[in-house]
């Protein structure tokens, strides 16, 4: 008979009063009933964090007015009342100094991309999360969709043959206009280099694509060739990246990202072909992925049904025809890497679970550094190409 598993303590830094995707975080984490939130630092300044923390129900002496009060408070408890795992959704910049001192305390963590602001970073936090062996998490949550986790597997299993050719592209709109001008919370910090690092679409969104291009395909990249713009007057960060892409095994691939499409929302597609057949998925209708079978006509594939494969069928809820969508796959993310708490599978070992680790975060990091370092070498890399008749 299966074991009543107990639930896991979840403590959170950010997503307090105006946030974004702490809330997402809290709902999907508590979704399947494995986890229950205990304890947080829920804003910047202690007036917010404190106001945050009352309104969702914290108990007093867990509803810490800086991350640091909490990282002391927390690790002074006794083993059985301490969280488990902080979940961190703070800006970027914020999260390698809170994520290191978690991991240091002996605290699994579950941080949202870009890990951090550089390499260097992400080197010494991934060392940490081996020497205190940990388990910590990436919420790069799109590889959580039950037909991205199909994609995968027909790609493992070689029903597209030898994959020659990617496509991943990620388009939004919502910065089509100076909105950081505005004030507004979420595009103020993504627009500003001290709070959002090196990349601004790359960063927010390109990391998310290149994820899903390695999530799917495995693919190694070997070389990159990227050119950013910033389209809005006054921008500091690239606001659109156009990158080229040379895999390891010859494969070629090319991934946009935009936050000047007017227009688009959430548009996140993938498009893979290889040697015996291709892939189409899109993010925002992802209960669907379309197989092309070389010499046959194309197929949907429908989440939920008996015919995709295990990970597929494991990773869905709801019956097909019901839609499920993003917090029903960001709760996948996070059910594997309590998987792996609950068998304390830290850094070190134990079986492999489904769930983007600190390697993915310090992977994305490297790649949007490689980007932004090509695209300010562009005199290096580009010919010219404009063609003049001379009559
Ligand atoms: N995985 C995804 O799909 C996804 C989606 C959106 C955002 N994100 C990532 O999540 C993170 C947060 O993004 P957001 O849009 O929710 O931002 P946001 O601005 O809406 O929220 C950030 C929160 O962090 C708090 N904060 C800032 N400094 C803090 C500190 N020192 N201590 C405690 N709290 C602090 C802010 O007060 C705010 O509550 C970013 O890293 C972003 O890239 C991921």
């Amino acid at each position: 008979m299966a074991q009543p598993q107990r639930k896991l303590r979840m403590g959170m830094v950010g997503g307090g009063q105006g946030a974004f995707i702490g809330a997402v975080h809290r709902t999907a984490a508590q979704m399947d009933g494995r986890a229950v939130f205990v304890s947080g630092c829920l804003s910047s300044t202690a007036e917010r964090a404190l106001a945050s923390g009352k309104e969702l129900g914290l108990p007093e002496r867990r509803n810490y007015e800086s991350w640091r009060k909490m990282v002391a408070g927390e690790a002074a408890l006794p083993r059985s009342e301490r969280v488990d795992f902080v979940s961190i959704v703070t800006p970027n910049d914020k999260h390698f100094p809170i994520a290191r001192a978690f991991v240091e305390a002996g605290i699994s963590v579950v941080c949202d991309k870009p890990l951090v602001l550089n390499t260097e970073q992400a080197r010494e936090l991934a060392a940490a999360v081996q020497k205190h062996d940990v388990v910590f998490a990436v919420t790069y949550n799109y590889s959580g969709y039950p037909l991205v986790k199909q994609a995968r597997e027909m790609v493992r299993a070689g029903e597209l043959g030898e994959i020659r050719k990617v496509i991943v592209e990620y388009n939004q709109g919502w910065l089509a206009t100076k909105l950081e001008a505005s004030g507004q919370k979420q595009a103020d910090w993504r627009t500003d280099p001290a709070r959002a690092g090196l990349g601004g679409a790359i960063g927010d969104i390109g990391s998310h694509a290149e994820q899903l291009v390695s999530y799917v395909t495995g693919l190694e990249l070997d070389a990159l060739c990227a050119d950013l713009t910033s389209f809005v007057p006054g921008r500091r960060l690239d606001d659109d990246a156009n990158v080229l892409l040379r895999f390891v095994n010859g494969a070629k691939g090319i991934l946009t990202a935009s936050q000047v499409c007017v227009g688009q929302e959430n548009d996140l597609r993938l498009r893979v072909w290889g040697a015996k057949g291709g892939l189409e998925w899109r993010q925002e209708d992802p209960n669907h992925l379309i197989h092309k079978p070389l010499g046959q006509p194309d197929r949907t594939l429908r989440r939920g049904n008996d015919y995709l494969t295990d990970a597929a069928k494991r990773s869905a809820r709801l019956p097909p025809g019901h839609p499920e969508a993003f917090i029903e796959a960001f709760a996948n993310v996070y059910n594997a890497a309590f998987a792996a708490m609950l068998a304390n599978a830290g850094a070190k070992g134990g079986p492999r679970f489904d769930y983007p680790d600190v390697r993915d975060g310090a992977r994305g990091v490297h790649f949007i550094e490689r980007v932004v370092h090509s695209a300010a070498h562009e005199r290096e890399k580009w010919t010219p190409a404009r063609f003049q008749t001379g009559v």
